[in-house]
């Protein structure tokens, strides 16, 4: 099995010379590099004579956007593309067969299918496989992964056998193999990065609140939190759908918004919290309208269910009703509420045919 590796830093050196532990690995980088493992070679080469070739090439941030100045008050940009445009070139360039092409840098998910798919030559395969692996322990955690993420145009996971074969002499400690489309992986990769920032951004919340109200040791809140497993610290809450709600989550959100200015935090997550919870709301209540229009369905909207959660009676901070405000407001509908035993009547009597709303369809 002959390894290519186009882009030899920080990630592509390290990772080649694993793969060289069972495969014949060249790589190809416009600096300079040295390697007692793995052959430095031309670009023609090192597409010509691999059956794989790995893009570990940058995806930059622009200057003033690596997070070590501020930077939230500037305009938000994409990473850039140019290095891997540039390897796709060569690869076009030099193959003469078909080739298997993995790309393993960091891009937005979206980016493979509009801008790098299009610009490779269509009988090579595209597979976008970004690590999980952090600078200072890049060989130990290429060999010991959280998860190995593989994305294709379509999905389907028997195109990526053939990857996985060649991982699983490499790995250590047997991981998960997460198939998905291109747009899925980069969405899983980047999107695991941002929750390590948003927890990272409410522990230090928790701290800052800490130090301005008192008698209160940050270490002992975060280490209460961080030990609950049922809901915190695991996966629930982690399936898309209906918005927080409740007697007790939106409320405390909102009084926060009130502590944190009483405590000139500087900053208010909760009020972001919360006004994401809300245009999540507007964006379900849009994609119904959207729904019926698309249907033809002249009836009115029903809410399916308009306690906060099922199997309660409770209709405090209940979310369905959030949704139904949006539709009142947006569409010059009606919305009714109704309680989920009357759906299965009317809907035999055909005396509506309801777009329903309820958390089970929507979740
Ligand atoms: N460093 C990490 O631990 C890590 C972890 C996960 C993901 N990533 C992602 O991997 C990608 C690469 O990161 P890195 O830290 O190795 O960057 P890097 O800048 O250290 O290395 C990139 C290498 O590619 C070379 N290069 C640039 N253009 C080239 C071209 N056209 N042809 C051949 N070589 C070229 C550069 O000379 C450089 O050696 C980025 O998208 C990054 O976000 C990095």
């Amino acid at each position: 099995m002959n390894i290519g590796f186009i882009g030899l830093g920080k990630l592509g050196l390290d990772c080649a010379e694993v793969f060289a532990e069972r495969y014949t690995v060249r790589g190809h980088d416009v600096a300079e590099r040295h390697s007692d493992v793995i052959e430095i070679c031309s670009a023609e080469q090192t597409v010509r004579l691999s059956d794989w070739i790995f893009i570990a090439v940058p995806t930059p941030h622009a200057q003033g956007y690596d997070g070590s100045v501020p930077s939230s008050h500037m305009a938000p940009r994409d990473f850039g593309h140019d290095a891997v445009k540039q390897a796709i070139v060569q690869i076009n360039k030099h193959a003469d067969r078909p080739k298997k092409v993995v790309l393993i840098s960091t891009v937005l998910p979206g980016t493979t299918r509009r801008h790098f798919a299009p610009l490779l030559d269509p009988q090579h395969q595209f597979l976008y496989n970004p690590y999980l692996i952090a600078m200072g322990s890049v060989k130990w955690d290429m060999a010991n992964p959280e998860m190995v993420m593989i994305g294709t145009e379509t999905g389907n996971p028997e195109e990526m056998r053939d990857l996985i074969d060649i991982y699983r002499p490499l790995m250590l400690n047997n991981p998960r193999y997460v198939t998905g489309t291109w747009d899925e992986c980069e969405a899983i990769k980047i999107f695991y990065n941002t929750f390590i920032s948003a927890k990272v951004g409410l522990a230090n919340m928790i701290q800052d609140f800490a130090q301005r109200i008192g008698n209160i040791n940050v270490d002992v809140v975060t280490d209460a939190l961080a030990q609950s497993t049922m809901r915190i610290m695991g996966p629930k809450y982690m399936t898309a759908g209906m918005g927080d709600a409740g007697a007790c989550h939106p409320r405390d959100n909102i009084a926060l918004r009130w502590l944190a200015e009483e405590y000139d935090l500087g900053y208010d997550m909760f009020d972001t919290i919360m006004h994401a919870r809300e245009i999540q709301a507007r964006n379900l209540a849009f994609f119904l309208i959207d729904a019926a229009e698309q249907h033809n369905l002249t009836g009115p909207i029903v809410i399916h269910g308009k306690a906060y959660k099922p199997d309660v009676p409770y209709c405090i901070g209940s979310y369905s009703t959030l949704v139904g405000h949006y539709i009142r407001r947006t569409a010059s509908r009606y919305v009714i509420s109704i309680p989920w035993q009357m759906i299965p009547l009317m809907w035999c009597l055909q005396w509506i045919r309801p777009v329903c709303c309820c958390w089970r369809t929507i979740a």
